[in-house]
């Protein structure tokens, strides 16, 4: 039954991935097509930690044994660099420990944060002996007060945690010992002991935790409620029942004033309460159930922040994530308001969680102190009654769940893994406010995402790194209006915009990028929150899309219309670049559109392709871009670029009859342009010949890509067949190869014919038949081919075959131990020796139990026994099945 379930949930898991919601960014911009400011510096990795600091217009960044201070204008400029190295003692111990020199043995800073005006506070994983120290801004130097990290800073670089300052205390989620087994999250304090997690399953189940941050409640609260600390993770649920290990995200909080109790829970938080994120989608039931990062879009209310987070699937090979967006208002409810689980025994050791249904004690488990509290003489977590600590230590799980907003994701995407998430709140031309959304993936992009009210829209997609690496931390600066990544190999600051990359009125508007607006005047695309451009007179921005706003554009006239000339039977390439990946390409020629019934032609991303062009090719061809504007409710079009194509006639040269039959395409290159067109094709000439490219092997079959040979004169009609291909194919260089480089009998295959196809299967078929019959005759196959053999060629054995028998009877020979031990008896352990023999003819990859499945020689003929060598090989005759032992075997 279970298998059934799984069986189920699979095939779900692949519905959703293929048919499910996801957004598709609009347009992506390569790494050399933005302009960013990157830092690194050679021989330093691991630039995972970040720190803003808008006073000191800096940006502090740890790295492996290192730590620096660059500018937030521009991370380029090094303005200060520390270094932490790992004395030899600890190392040494590191390395006895069995943690590798090279890597964990280093110390990587994982903690920086902001400890007054003059100092920061500092901790690295310290070759597994985690330490903090204090880095002094005004010398940048470390104070050399090495104090214990232990519950502050992971022990192991790889694994996951988090740190928040809050009011010059530190509050973390790490694991307290060197296994990592013992997840706590802590606060220290340097007036206070340090305040801690109960170490119990039912606290903290293997997390892994993400994010911490402070929300502030006390400010302004009539109750005198208090500020805190929510912690987000991922970790193995409690309450239900899998397969393996489920797990789920999580949300937690705890109070800032928190003092721990007297006598329960004393040092231990009182305030620690969890429950459950959600992130699914409910139609399809498909749940979202890894947390990889979180952002607090704090407003100057409480009730107005908004959280972020980016999930996945435990099955990561589904290849979604999803944006889910959770309204404060209802977490506080779930932790003031919410049902508590409790642990049940059903059948003696069996437990299960279910929902605590008993009168729960006053004041509330788990809340924070407030006015009320105070009234009742309870001023601090030390005078809560014993009833209320004992309970909250035995139930910090809630039952009811955090649920997003709208109850379903901000928006899915396909085929990358979000790790990060920064939001921006921004005020439009319109006086809207919108969040952008920006996510970081494994793969080293940037996704920026705009939360409409109906839909979410992925404005760009930006290669942020030049490699394709995980994206480990991101922030943004309001001031500087930058985003700033880190990553193993370095530090990216990048524009939050990138208006300037949209040249036209269209390109501008269609984008719907909140950041950017048409000037009318300067006919530019600009950032409205540049600080050059503070005066938005005229400036055009329809986040809807709606480009009927724009300043009206002539159409194409005829002169804009390039002129290209190719010879008959040449093919013609008229280059059409769409960069927005919703835009659909449509092609017209003489005014009607080419369909996929139109002769030889391939569009694709980067152009309409014709093949051997013919007299009836000849006309007008326009590129046109359809693209959804949601305000209009239509599609809007527009028409790129248009061309005439004319044929050459070409002079009877000897030249040009060899040129035409060995080649079967000519190039651009060879073509008569205009001079209007010298500038804009050029990129498109010279376009390899298909010499390499193999004829297919059945004369009645036209592969794709290629004309069929034709001479000069072959203006005869050919198949009609056009065929898209897909633009991934075809590079956005057009100087790159075209899709003739494909493996020809791919193509061949493809192109649907039975001829080949019967071929091909003949083909297989003979060489099965082959194959079957030479392992019969060989003997490798069993009873019924045996008695097929013997009945052909008579019941002869072959005695320099006899791998099947042998390793039959391998199945019952000794332990291979006590043969190696017969050559090695002379020494008194001889059979400690003889078993390290053994292990070492393991480790080299040998399997020394008898195998049969390879056919291979069995083990024991490497046994040096003389009592068989009259036998070629140990054979058991007895031992054997009857069936394969050949009667006349001349050994028994
Ligand atoms: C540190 O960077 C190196 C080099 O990129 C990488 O191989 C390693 O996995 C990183 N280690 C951690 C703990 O991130
Ligand atoms: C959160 O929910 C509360 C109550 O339903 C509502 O008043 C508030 O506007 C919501 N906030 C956001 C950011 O959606
Ligand atoms: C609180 O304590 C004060 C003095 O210690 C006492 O007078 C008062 O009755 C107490 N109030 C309650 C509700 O226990
Ligand atoms: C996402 O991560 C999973 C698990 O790490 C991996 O198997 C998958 O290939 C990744 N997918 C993409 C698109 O990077
Ligand atoms: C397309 O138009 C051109 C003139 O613009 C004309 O010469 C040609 O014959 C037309 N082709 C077809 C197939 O209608
Ligand atoms: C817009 O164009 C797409 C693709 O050609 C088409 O599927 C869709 O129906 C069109 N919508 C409208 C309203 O014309």
């Amino acid at each position: 039954m279970g298998f059934g379930v799984l069986g189920v949930f699979l095939g779900l898991l692949l519905e959703v991935s293929t048919h499910g919601p996801h957004t598709v960014p609009r347009v992506s911009w390569k790494h050399q097509d933005v302009d960013l400011m990157e830092f690194s510096e050679p021989g330093i990795f691991n630039y995972s930690t970040l720190l803003l600091s808008e006073e000191r217009d800096a940006l502090y960044v740890g790295a492996r044994e290192a730590i620096f201070e660059l500018s937030k204008k521009n991370v380029t400029v090094k303005n200060n660099k520390a270094q932490w190295t790992v004395a030899e003692i600890p190392m040494t111990m590191c390395i006895l420990k069995g943690k590798s020199k090279e890597k964990d043995c280093l110390n990587y800073i994982r903690v920086l944060q902001v400890l007054d005006d003059e100092r920061l506070y500092v901790c690295g994983t310290h070759a597994f002996q985690p330490q903090c120290d204090y880095l002094s801004l005004s010398d940048f130097s470390l104070a050399g007060r090495a104090e214990d990290g232990r519950g502050k800073c992971s022990f192991d670089p790889s694994q996951s945690f988090t740190t928040v300052m809050v009011d010059g205390e530190l509050y973390s989620g790490t694991a307290y010992n060197f296994l990592g087994s013992e997840p706590i999250i802590s606060r220290y304090s340097p007036s206070q002991s340090l305040l801690r997690t109960e170490y119990s399953t039912s606290w903290l189940n293997e997390p892994s935790f993400v994010f911490a941050d402070v929300v502030r409640e006390g400010a302004n609260s009539a109750d005198g409620e208090d500020d805190k600390i929510y912690y987000f993770f991922t970790e193995v649920s409690v309450e239900y029942e899998f397969f393996g290990k489920l797990l789920i995200p999580r949300v937690a909080r705890v109070c800032k004033g928190d003092l721990g109790g007297q006598r329960t829970l004393q040092k231990k938080w009182t305030s620690f309460l969890k429950a459950k994120l959600v992130c699914s989608m409910p139609e399809l039931n498909f749940v979202f159930n890894v947390v990889h990062d979180v952002f607090i879009l704090k407003a100057a209310d409480w009730r107005e922040t908004v959280i972020y987070g980016v999930f996945t699937s435990q099955w990561g090979n589904v290849g979604l994530s999803a944006v889910c967006a959770y309204n404060m208002t209802m977490v506080e409810e779930v932790f003031s308001k919410g049902k508590y689980m409790q642990k049940a025994t059903v059948e003696q050791s069996h437990t299960k969680w279910v929902r605590y249904n008993g009168i729960t004690p006053s004041p509330r488990p788990g809340a924070c102190i407030n006015n009320l509290n105070r009234q009742h003489n309870i001023s601090s977590s030390l005078y809560l009654p014993d009833k209320t600590l004992q309970f909250v230590k035995d139930h910090p799980l809630l039952e009811d769940p955090v649920l997003p907003i709208g109850n379903r994701p901000r928006f899915i995407t396909k085929d990358v893994n979000y790790t990060q998430i920064v939001v921006e709140r921004i005020r439009a031309l319109d006086g809207n406010i919108y969040d952008v959304i920006f996510t970081g993936t494994d793969k080293g992009l940037l996704h920026k995402a705009v939360v409409f009210k109906e839909d979410v829209h992925i404005v760009e997609e930006i290669q942020l790194l030049k490699n394709s690496e995980t994206i480990k931390n991101l922030l943004l600066s309001l001031q500087t209006k930058s985003l700033y990544a880190g990553s193993d190999s370095g530090v990216v600051q990048s524009p939050t915009a990138f208006c300037d990359k949209y040249l036209s009125c269209d390109e501008c508007i269609l984008a719907r990028d909140p950041y950017c607006a048409w000037d009318p005047h300067t006919t530019v695309c600009v950032n409205i929150f540049d600080t050059s451009n503070q005066e938005h007179r005229d400036q055009i921005q329809s986040l809807d899309g709606d480009v009927d706003k724009c300043p009206s554009v002539p159409g194409l006239s005829a002169q804009d219309y390039q002129r290209v000339t190719v010879k008959p039977g040449s093919s013609a390439e008229l280059p059409c670049l769409v960069h927005s990946n919703l835009a659909q390409v449509m092609w017209k020629f003489n005014g009607s559109t080419l369909t996929e019934a139109s002769r030889f032609h391939l569009i694709g991303e980067t152009g309409l392709l014709i093949y051997s062009v013919a007299p009836e090719d000849q006309g007008q061809y326009e590129c046109w871009s359809l693209e959804w504007a949601p305000a209009a409710g239509k599609n809007f079009s527009r028409q790129l670029v248009g061309y005439f194509l004319t044929l050459k006639l070409p002079p009877r040269l000897p030249y040009q009859a060899v040129q035409t039959t060995t080649t079967l395409r000519t190039s651009l290159g060879t073509q008569e342009m205009t001079s209007s067109q010298a500038s804009e094709g050029n990129g498109n000439t010279a376009r390899p010949q298909l010499t390499s490219a193999p004829a297919p092997p059945s004369s009645s079959s036209t592969p794709l890509f290629t004309s069929p040979p034709q001479t000069d004169s072959s203006l005869t009609s050919t198949p009609s067949n056009t065929i898209r291909y897909q633009p991934k194919h075809l590079p956005p260089s057009s100087n790159a190869p075209l899709p003739e480089t494909k493996d020809p009998a791919a193509e061949y295959l493809q192109h649907n014919n039975s001829t080949a196809l019967l071929f091909l299967f003949l083909l297989f078929f003979l060489l099965f038949m082959a194959a079957l019959a030479y392992n019969c005759y060989m003997q490798y196959l069993p009873a019924p081919c045996l008695k097929l053999r013997a009945a052909l060629l008579g019941n002869k054995k072959n005695p320099n075959q006899p791998e099947y028998q042998a390793c039959e009877a391998g199945l019952i020979e000794m332990p291979v131990t006590e043969k190696l031990d017969l050559t090695e008896r002379p020494t008194q352990n001889g059979k400690h020796t003889a078993q390290n023999q053994l292990r070492a003819l393991r480790d080299t990859g040998y399997e020394t139990e008898p195998e049969c499945s390879n056919g291979r020689i069995p083990s024991h003929s490497f046994g040096d026994d003389s009592s068989s060598k009259e036998k070629p090989f140990d054979i058991d005759c007895e031992s054997q099945p009857i069936e394969f032992a050949d009667a006349d075997d001349p050994y028994c």
